[in-house]
C-alpha cells in the first residue's frame, strides 16, 4: 500500500530548558528527530512529512531538503491532533499514514511493521502502547471488556481510577488514510489544556465501529523525551543497542556500559575495545585493532592491526600495524601510515607520516611531510608558525632526527640525512649529510672549586 509518515516537531519541548529544539538535542552522535525519520526510511518512506512550528528554522536547517516540512500555526490550534491537521495537504487519498513523534528514538523499525501490517490485514489502524512501571505523564489506554481499545485519556484528564492504568500510549500510529481523514475534523479541544488531540482519533473511529489493532511492544522502545533525565536514559539504550550490535558483528568491547560508540561508527571483526574510548562521528576502525582505556576518536579512519592507547585521535588517518600513544593527539589532517610508532606526548597536525617512520616520543609535528622509516628522536619540534603565517616542512626517507631538534619551517631536510641532537636548523640539509648546529661544548676544569673559594657558591 502507498505508505506514507508524519513526524511531529512542533512542540516547544519547555521541559528541556534549553536554547536548542528538544528534537535537534543529539544521542550517540544524530539528532533526536533524525531517528523516526531513518526508521520510516526503512519502511520504504523517502520522504516523511515533518511538522515544525516552534523554532521551525533550526529544524529546517538540520533537515534541510531531505523531508517535506508542513507548518503548524500556532495561532489556529494546538496539540498533536492539530499538528496532523497541518499535514493534511501532503496525506495522499489512499494507502497508510504513519504518525510518529519526533522525540521517541528509540521505536524499532520491527514496531512499524507489525502496525503494518495490521492495517493491511483489515483493522482502520494500529497504535503502539507500553505497559509502564511508571506511567506518570503519558496517555492511558482504556479497553474494553473485550480487550478492544475505548479510550485513550491524557494523564491531566484522568479520574483517580485512570490513573492507575499502567498500559500507556506511545504516541504512535499507522492509520488507513480514509479513516484518519473522516477523524481529524472531528476533534475538538473540550480538554484539560485544550488542545487537539491526535488521541481522540482512536475514540472517533471506534464510534464509527472501526477496529484499532494496540500493538504492545516493550517500554524501552516508545520511551518519549520530554527532559533531561530520560534524555540520558534514552542515550543509555542507544547505547546498549550499538555496542550490541558491534559486538554480533564480532568486535569485542569489554566493558559495554563504559564504552561510549556514536551511531555511524564502524568497526571491524576482532577489533577489542577496552573501557573509557568514546569513538565519534564517522570514525572508521579496521580488523584486529586494539583501543586500549582512553582514546576519544572523532571521524578518524584507523587500519588493521593497530594499537592505540589513551589518545585523541581528530579528523585523521592512521594506517595498518602502527602503534598511537599513550597520550598522543594527532590534529586534524594527521595521516600517519603503516607499521609506524607515534609514541607518548607527540602531538601531529596537518602533516604525513609516511610508512615505518617513528616518532616515539615529547614531539611536535606540524605542517610537514615525513617520508618513510625516518626515526624522530625525542623532543624534536617543527617551528611552522613565525607568528604570521605557517610554513612546511619536508623530510626525506630514512632521515634520523636527534633528540631535542628545532626544524625551523621551510626547511628540507633530504633523505638519509642525520642531524645532531640540540640542532636548530634553519637552512636545507643535503641527503646524506650530518647537520649540526648547535654551540661547540667547552669544560671549564676546576671552575666549581673556585667560586666556592670566592664564596660566590
Ligand atoms: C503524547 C500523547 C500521549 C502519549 C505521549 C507518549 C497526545 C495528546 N498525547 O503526549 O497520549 O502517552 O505522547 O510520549 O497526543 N507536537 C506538535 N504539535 C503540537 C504538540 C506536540 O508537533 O501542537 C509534537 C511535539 O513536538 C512532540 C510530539 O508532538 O514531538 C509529542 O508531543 P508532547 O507534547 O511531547 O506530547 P505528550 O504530552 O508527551
Ligand atoms: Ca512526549
Amino acid at each position: 500500500m502507498n505508505t506514507t509518515a508524519i513526524i511531529l516537531a512542533a512542540g516547544e519541548g519547555t521541559r528541556m530548558k534549553s536554547k536548542v529544539h528538544k528534537v535537534l538535542h543529539t544521542l550517540c552522535g544524530r539528532a533526536m528527530v533524525d531517528y523516526p525519520i531513518r526508521t520510516v526510511r526503512a519502511l520504504g518512506v523517502e520522504r516523511p512529512v515533518v511538522v515544525v512550528g516552534h523554532a521551525a528554522e533550526c529544524v529546517r536547517a538540520h533537515l534541510s531538503d531531505t523531508v517535506d516540512f508542513a507548518v503548524q500555526d500556532k495561532s489556529t490550534g494546538w496539540g498533536t491532533g492539530h499538528a496532523v491537521m497541518s499535514a493534511q495537504p501532503f496525506i495522499p487519498a489512499d494507502g497508510l499514514v504513519f504518525i510518529l513523534a519526533g522525540d521517541m528514538p528509540l521505536l524499532r523499525v520491527t514496531d512499524l511493521e507489525r502496525m503494518r501490517d495490521a492495517v493491511e490485514t483489515g483493522a482502520a489502524g494500529a497504535m503502539l502502547t507500553a505497559v509502564a512501571g511508571d506511567p506518570t505523564g503519558y496517555g492511558r489506554v482504556l479497553r474494553d471488556e473485550t480487550g478492544a481499545v475505548s479510550a485513550i485519556v491524557e494523564h491531566r484528564d484522568c479520574t483517580a481510577e485512570q490513573l492507575g492504568v499502567k498500559e500507556i500510549n506511545a504516541s504512535v500510529y499507522c492509520f488507513r488514510v480514509s479513516a484518519l481523514l473522516s477523524a481529524l475534523p472531528r476533534i475538538g479541544n473540550d480538554n484539560n489544556q485544550h488542545e487537539y488531540y491526535l488521541t481522540d482519533v482512536v475514540s472517533i473511529l471506534r464510534a464509527d465501529g472501526l477496529r484499532i489493532e494496540p500493538i504492545v511492544v516493550p517500554m524501552e522502545d516508545c520511551m518519549g523525551i520530554n527532559d533531561r533525565v530520560q534524555l540520558s536514559q534514552a542515550t543509555k539504550v542507544m547505547q546498549r543497542r550499538i555496542n550490541e550490535r558491534l559486538m554480533r558483528a564480532g568486535v569485542t568491547i569489554i566493558d559495554p556500559d563504559h564504552t561510549y560508540i556514536e551511531d555511524a561508527v564502524t568497526i571491524g571483526q576482532d577489533t577489542v575495545v577496552h573501557p573509557g574510548c568514546t569513538l565519534q562521528g564517522d570514525t572508521v576502525i579496521g580488523s584486529d585493532c586494539t583501543l586500549l582505556p582512553h582514546c576519544r576518536m572523532s571521524n578518524a579512519v584507523v587500519g588493521d592491526a593497530t594499537t592505540v592507547e589513551a589518545s585523541v585521535l581528530i579528523d585523521c588517518r592512521v594506517g595498518s600495524h602502527t602503534t598511537v600513544g599513550p597520550n598522543a593527539y594527532l590534529r586534524p589532517k594527521a595521516c600517519v601510515g603503516n607499521h609506524c610508532r607515534i609514541g607518548d606526548f607527540v602531538e601531529i597536525k596537518n602533516s604525513n607520516i609516511g610508512d615505518g617512520t617513528k616518532v616515539s616520543h615529547l614531539t611536535y609535528v606540524g605542517d610537514a611531510d615525513l617520508g618513510k622509516n625516518i626515526n624522530l628522536g625525542c623532543g624534536v619540534v617543527f617551528s611552522n608558525y613565525d607568528g604570521k603565517r605557517k610554513y612546511r616542512a619536508t623530510v626525506g626517507d630514512g632521515a634520523f632526527i636527534g633528540c631535542n631538534v628545532n626544524l625551523v619551517s621551510p626547511v628540507a631536510v633530504q633523505a638519509g640525512a642525520y642531524i645532531a641532537a640540540g640542532s636548530t636548523i634553519t637552512e636545507d640539509v643535503p641527503g646524506g649529510a650530518l647537520a649540526i648546529a648547535r654551540e661547540r661544548q667547552r669544560n671549564l676544569e676546576g671552575w666549581v672549586e673556585a667560586r666556592k673559594a670566592e664564596g660566590k657558591l
